[in-house]
């Protein structure tokens, strides 16, 4: 299948993307030697940050895109190193001190059981880090939804939905898998960005690459537009414009 990640379009909001992965390292505890995975660690720079900022003796990136990962290789070396993957078919060997994923988990469904398997991946004394987006139930979510029930028989009825619970299930989660501690944030984001219509670039990089790899290249600009269409109707047309962005933080140890 087509691999639709762009680390250009990605990037475009790479300081508003980075504030909620800085507020997650900012709760793992640093111990000496850690041995590090990095789920959907995309572009590879926030990974190298983590292995760094926490002096890790070895860092491993896994992600399933190849364009992420060109950029990502190039920061190999000094205990960290990147895998082509996908999160859910557990694909690197081996035990870590701390699991760690920023704005990924969403795109793998099934969380009770995907948390179990990341679970089994700690060493005793091991952290889970992890920060999923909460925006399902927010107008730039449904109207994607409602575009894709138009785009039904173009898209063959595939709709593309985010995997997210509320925060209380991922605490009750996490006290069922047995973290001793725990922490569970919801937080929202105040991004200041150009015009109402960067959000629709903000989603380009993101939630729409699923569409744009199920549709030829005319069939997802005409996606996009519509989508827009429908989303300027949501949103108040201010220079620049807020958007509130909820995300779910949280830690644990086992
Ligand atoms: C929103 S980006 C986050 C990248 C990075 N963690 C960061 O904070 O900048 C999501 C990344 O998850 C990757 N991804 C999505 N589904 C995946 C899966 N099932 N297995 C592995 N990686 C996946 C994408 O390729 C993308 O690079």
């Amino acid at each position: 299948m087509q691999d639709t990640w762009n680390p250009d379009l990605y990037e475009r909001f790479l300081v508003e993307r980075s504030r909620p992965f800085y507020d997650l390292a900012n709760m793992v505890r640093k111990q000496q030697g850690m041995r590090v995975l990095d789920l959907g660690c995309g572009t590879g720079k926030l990974t190298h940050y983590l292995h760094t900022s926490i002096a890790a003796q070895e860092t491993v990136g896994l992600d399933s895109s190849e364009n992420m990962l060109l950029t990502a290789r190039q920061l190999e070396g000094n205990g960290l190193r990147f895998a082509l993957g996908r999160i859910e078919e557990n694909p690197v060997a081996g035990k870590f001190d701390l699991v760690f994923s920023n704005a990924a988990l969403q795109w793998v469904t099934r969380h009770e059981e995907l948390f179990a398997k990341l679970r089994a991946k700690l060493q005793p004394g091991g952290q889970f880090a992890a920060q999923v987006p909460a925006m399902d139930s927010e107008p730039v979510h449904i109207l994607a939804a409602e575009t894709a029930q138009e785009f039904s028989k173009e898209l063959g009825g595939y709709v593309q939905r985010l995997e997210v619970l509320t925060p209380e299930d991922y605490a009750r989660l996490l006290y069922k898998l047995g973290f001793v501690e725990q922490e569970v944030r919801l937080q929202i984001y105040g991004h200041l960005l150009p015009s109402r219509e960067a959000v629709v670039e903000w989603y380009r990089g993101t939630l729409l690459t699923a569409y744009e790899r199920q549709l030829d290249a005319l069939t997802y600009e005409r996606f996009v537009e519509r989508y827009s269409e429908k989303l300027m109707k949501c949103l108040e047309d201010e220079r620049p414009f807020f958007f509130p962005y909820k995300r779910i933080l949280m830690w644990g140890c086992i």
